[in-house]
């Protein structure tokens, strides 16, 4: 039976393996999932030992993703590009890094929420990791611009100018932001602080999306915001569900039906 891992420090609260069991059960896939709490200045040797120990892959969340981008001997476009890894499978001495964060945002927009990105306005709202992880497969998408707004101006200019060849990306300060978007996405660490980012409350276009990377039990503060102004609020639940189908399929070659997992997450957390 193929073994995985999820590693992080702290570990216990990750879905992680819940998600990962209902895609095996679904598909018929054995795999044997498991949370791995690895010491703060120990991640590399923790993956090490697990590799020896005969582990495929693992999933890889805070405060590791870029341990595990400099630990892997090989990156795929969208880690180079995230600058981060969410995703190793191991593969004879090879350690492929991956990052999955991007593509399940943008499937949980065009899949779940129904909404395009093609053509659209974006407003990317922070400039840290969070951010930096789902831009390229954003641009891919290829909407028509994406505004990137930070506390720190400096960080969205620099990221603005980082993917400036794979599409229009604009870099802006809260207070200078103007005009209209059609999805406005919250990767700042505001709401874990139940704090919202300086914004307008014109900035949400008719029929426009809020799209908070968090989530929880109840509405962020953004998505309050969010709806309050017209919007149509949505959290980041599908994206974690969506970036483990992602995982699940570059390392076992099939893509999960997110659908129920989804429905039983939502149920767990209400
Ligand atoms: P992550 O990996 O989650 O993106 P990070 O790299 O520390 O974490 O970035 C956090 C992001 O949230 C940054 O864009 C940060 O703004 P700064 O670059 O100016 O620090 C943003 N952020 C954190 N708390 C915020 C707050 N209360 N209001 C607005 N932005 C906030």
């Amino acid at each position: 039976i193929d073994r995985y891992v999820v590693i992080g420090n702290p570990i216990a609260h990750s879905k992680s393996p819940e998600i990962h069991a209902q895609f095996a059960a679904q598909t018929g896939q054995r795999i044997d999932y498991q949370r791995l709490l690895a010491p703060l200045d120990g991640f590399a040797a923790t993956v090490q030992a697990f590799i020896e120990a005969g582990g495929k892959g693992a999933n890889v969340t805070v405060p590791f993703k870029l341990d595990a981008f400099a630990l892997a001997t090989r990156l795929t476009d969208r880690a180079q590009a995230a600058g981060a890894v969410n995703t190793l499978r191991f593969d004879g001495a090879a350690i492929i890094g991956d990052n999955t964060d991007g593509v399940g945002l943008v499937a949980d927009l065009v899949r779940n929420a129904s909404c395009p990105i093609a053509g659209k306005r974006v407003l990317l709202l922070g400039a840290g990791g969070a951010a930096r992880g789902v831009l390229l497969p954003l641009l891919q998408q290829q909407p028509s611009d994406i505004v990137i707004a930070n506390r720190t101006p400096l960080k969205a200019q620099q990221l603005a100018q980082q993917f400036a060849g794979h599409g229009v990306v604009k870099a802006c300060a809260f207070d200078a932001l103007a005009g209209r978007f059609d999805i406005v996405i919250n990767a700042t660490a505001a709401s874990l602080q139940a704090q919202l980012p300086p914004i307008r409350a014109d900035i949400f276009g008719a029929g426009a999306l809020g799209y908070d990377m968090m989530y929880g039990q109840t509405a962020t503060v953004f998505m309050e915001f969010a709806t309050r102004h017209g919007a149509v609020a949505r959290d980041g639940l599908g994206m974690l569900v969506e970036q483990a189908a992602e995982a699940f399929l570059f390392w076992r070659g099939v893509r999960p039906d997110t659908a129920p997992v989804f429905t039983a997450l939502r149920r767990a957390l209400a």
